[in-house]
């Protein structure tokens, strides 16, 4: 029997706990947690990314701000628009929406976001914290992937763990974190060689690639994880919209072998947002130091880090 993972039940259930917790805050007169969105340009799909997290932040009770700056913004404003959404005391995270334009310095402006509230885990305190062990802000997609595995159940101590992808947001933190798990983890990428014995080994495996159904049914090790994190578009005329959503496995021929799954859509793409909340949430609870603001430094961030 086959547990289709359901994301988008989690997702809710997630939301549910992290508005719960937010009514605590506001009923207790404090401010709610606050995350702003610097959005660059007009990319579609950004745009609807952003406008789902918008709607999740509603729902939930965050405070949201979005900053939308046009296509010809320059490094100089996107940087001051940065530094002053660092120094607000109503925003407690900060999301730079990815990709920018490319006439800006995508990695200058994701440094610049100061590690405490980097809810998207990008910055390279954070990074450094996660390859450490350090309990720290993680990417939320590959955080969403272990928390449906903590919520199923799933153990990971001691699996083999093969992660397909090795991007800084998906591919090396999913990798970092089922190390810390004490998963045998093994990454592969475009020029890896023998893909499918790797994935014939893999307990566990996690699949971020961006090519639809690149992996193949019968590739998949009877009994495994299976988790999609690819969301491609495919066109098909018989689809209601002329196109349909479909993952980097093949769905229907991988459900038949792997004791777990989960489907696209609907599986780790609702998680990546209830992530987001729930690290805006953290961020809202890191101690504030005397001086306004948390330093690396201060004993207030400090004493929010604890080793995993
Ligand atoms: N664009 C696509 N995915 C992401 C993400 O996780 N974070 C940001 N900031 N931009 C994205």
């Amino acid at each position: 029997m086959t547990t289709i993972i359901d994301g988008k039940q989690l997702a809710q259930q997630i939301r549910a706990e992290i508005a719960t917790a937010v009514k605590t805050l506001t009923e207790a007169g404090q401010i709610p947690p606050g995350l702003a969105v610097v959005i660059v340009g007009d990319n579609k799909a950004s745009r609807v990314y952003v406008n789902s997290k918008k709607k999740a932040c509603e729902e939930t009770g965050i405070y949201s701000r979005e900053i939308a700056l046009g296509a010809q913004t320059t490094q100089a404003e996107l940087l001051e628009t940065i530094r002053q959404l660092n120094q607000d005391p109503q925003i407690h995270g900060i999301l730079v929406q990815l990709p920018l334009p490319s006439h800006l310095n995508e990695f200058e402006a994701l440094q610049s976001v100061v590690p405490h509230k980097d809810v998207d885990g990008f910055n390279a305190v954070n990074v450094g914290y996660l390859s450490l062990g350090v309990d720290t802000f993680v990417p939320c997609t590959p955080l969403g992937v272990m928390e449906m595995l903590k919520r199923y159940n799933i153990a990971i101590e001691g699996k083999n763990a093969l992660v397909i992808g090795r991007s800084n947001i998906v591919g090396k933190p999913m990798a970092a974190l089922l190390t810390k798990a004490s998963a045998t983890v093994t990454v592969a990428h475009s020029r890896t060689r023998e893909l499918p014995a790797l994935i014939g080994n893999a307990d566990i495996l996690v699949a971020g690639i961006g090519k639809p159904e690149f992996v193949k049914g019968e590739w998949v090790k009877p009994g495994s994880v299976v988790i999609d994190v690819g969301i491609n578009s495919v066109d098909d005329p018989s689809a209601p919209r002329g196109y349909r959503l479909v993952g980097d496995v093949e769905y229907k021929s991988a459900a038949e072998r792997a004791a777990y799954i989960t489907p696209v859509p609907g599986g780790v793409g609702p998680m990546t947002i209830a992530m987001l909340l729930a690290n805006t949430l953290k961020a809202r609870q890191i101690p504030v130091s005397t001086a306004g603001h948390v330093a690396l430094t201060a004993e207030g961030h400090k004493s929010h880090l604890k080793l995993a």
